[in-house]
């Protein structure tokens, strides 16, 4: 087998992905399958905690499916693959369940923003109990690196401990410690209006949306209310922080340039962000429309990534089980 580290993520299908999504997670798992194997994943499992309705969740499963392929993920390399073609991530998920404090779930970030809304004895056992399926769906892959956002990193950091307590309560190395992936430039990307881009907080960009709707969103980016023939400061504006993200460097200096030289007012910023935005997906927003259309192709790509993280998964399951003396002696 290929001695390459394995870089491992997951996605949950919630529609078009934000510019947050892109730059935090899936621009950077796709450069990965250059120099790692790569596996990733649409999280459906997850989904379930909130998605009730079987024709939509097939049809969030193939969009993100689409979008994946048309942001540059080869399928040749790198395998795509449904998370519930995996069963077993469930197995292990109780199996982990069994290591796991109550106490360390009650300081996961979902659980407690729930909790601090009131909502702790409406909230379903799978939000709770999230952290678990996560870490199952991490470690039963035998992953080195998982590229993600800032925002996931406390759920690496559980996973790590669940594998601890696995290991130590029996007493082996049967389950890897995987490291988060995290760029630094692009921990945190700011929405329209400078808070940390998220779809709980409505401040999309969404760069695949058609242009007008993406010219829209851009235009709505909260700046400050200096004057058109004022200088102003390219360190303290969304506008720019976005620009940063997706443009080259001559065109970030010129943009920083017209901003301290005046007469160069917001509108001006948006529309050349809006412009690059647009340079930069309109080609993946039509192969992403071509790709959307095609479910018979799309279910082909989901099952051959299943198909090839078969192997492993055998594999990590039968050293589990053994360690923990279930199932039958073959
Ligand atoms: P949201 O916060 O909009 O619900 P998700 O939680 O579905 O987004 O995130 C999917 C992936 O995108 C995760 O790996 C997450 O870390 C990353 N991500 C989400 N928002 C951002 C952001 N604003 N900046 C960087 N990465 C992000
Ligand atoms: N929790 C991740 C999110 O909300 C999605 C996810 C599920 C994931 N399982 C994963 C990410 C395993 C990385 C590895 O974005």
């Amino acid at each position: 087998m290929s001695k390459r580290k394995r870089s491992l993520s997951g996605i949950k299908p919630t529609g078009n992905p934000h510019l947050g999504n892109y730059l935090g997670m899936i621009g950077p798992a796709i450069e990965l399958q250059e120099e790692y194997d790569a596996f990733y994943f649409v999280a459906d499992y997850h989904a379930l905690t909130t998605v009730k309705d079987p024709v939509k969740m097939r049809r969030l499963v193939y969009e993100i499916t689409a979008y994946f392929l048309a942001f540059g993920l080869d399928p040749e390399r790198a395998a795509f693959f449904r998370q519930s073609d995996i069963p077993e991530v469930a197995e292990l998920t109780w199996m982990l369940s069994c290591v796991t404090h109550m106490g360390l779930l009650e300081r996961a970030h979902a659980y407690k923003a729930a909790k601090d809304r009131g909502e702790e004895k409406e909230i379903n056992h799978g939000v709770f109990t999230y952290p678990v399926l996560m870490a199952s769906d991490i470690l039963i892959y035998d992953s080195d690196v998982v590229p993600v956002g800032s925002d996931q990193i406390q759920h690496l950091e559980m996973t790590r401990d669940m594998a601890q307590r696995f290991n130590r309560a029996f007493d082996g190395e049967y389950l890897k410690l995987p490291e988060a992936k995290v760029r630094k430039e692009v921990a945190t990307v700011p929405g329209i209006d400078g808070r940390k881009m998220s779809k709980s907080y409505g401040n999309l960009i969404e760069p695949l949306a058609p242009s007008k709707k993406l010219r829209k969103q851009v235009m709505q980016i909260e700046t400050d209310s200096t004057p058109l023939e004022e200088p102003q400061d390219p360190d303290d504006c969304t506008v720019v922080d976005l620009y940063r993200l997706v443009a080259d460097a001559d065109e970030i200096a010129e943009m920083e340039d017209n901003y301290r030289a005046g007469g160069y007012g917001y509108g001006h910023a948006k529309q050349d962000l809006f412009e690059k935005l647009d340079q930069i997906f309109s080609p993946r927003r039509e192969k992403y429309e071509a790709l959307r259309e095609d479910e018979a192709y799309l279910e082909k790509i989901l099952a051959q990534g299943a198909d090839r993280v078969r192997p492993i998964v055998d594999e990590v399951m039968e050293r589990v089980r053994r360690a923990a003396g279930l199932g039958r002696i073959i």
